[in-house]
């Protein structure tokens, strides 16, 4: 599948980076909830689910991790480690975060307020709902 990355401007200097997103300008939907992953295990292991409407923008801003990402036709793995780029993830897509260094702050923008009934969270029936 197709990775929708989103460059962001770095307005930094040499002594440190200023990196703005603007809702509805460098990503394309205007911020409604921002959460974020920190202080994590090795162990951690986050997602494990899919949206039925959320659209969401993931950037890591310090560290690394990986995402697995799945339209229901291809997986793809990606490793987020650059608070320049945001990385889009749609409606409909399954996804997985894991591998995090013990210094990784990932950061979700998301569409939407939390809603629990926008989840999937059984692959097989995720799969179902994309085919249907
Ligand atoms: P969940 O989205 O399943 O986490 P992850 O994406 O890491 O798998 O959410 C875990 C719990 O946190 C769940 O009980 C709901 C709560 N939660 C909120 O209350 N608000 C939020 O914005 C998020 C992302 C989670």
């Amino acid at each position: 599948m197709e990775l929708n990355w989103l460059p962001l401007k770095d307005h930094g200097d040499e002594t440190c980076r200023l990196i703005a997103v603007e809702g509805s300008l460098d990503i394309p939907f205007a911020v409604e909830r921002v959460y974020y992953f920190c202080r994590t295990d090795s162990a951690a292991r986050r997602g494990g689910h899919a949206h039925k409407e959320l659209q969401q923008v993931f950037v890591c801003l310090n560290g690394s991790c990986t995402m697995l990402l799945d339209d229901g036709k291809e997986r793809q793995e990606v490793r987020l480690c650059d608070p320049c780029q945001g990385l889009y993830v749609g409606r409909g897509v399954w996804r997985e975060v894991y591998d995090f260094s013990p210094d990784a702050v990932l950061l979700a923008l998301t569409d939407r307020h939390y809603a629990e009934e926008d989840y999937i969270r059984d692959y097989d029936a995720f799969l179902k709902w994309v085919m249907a």
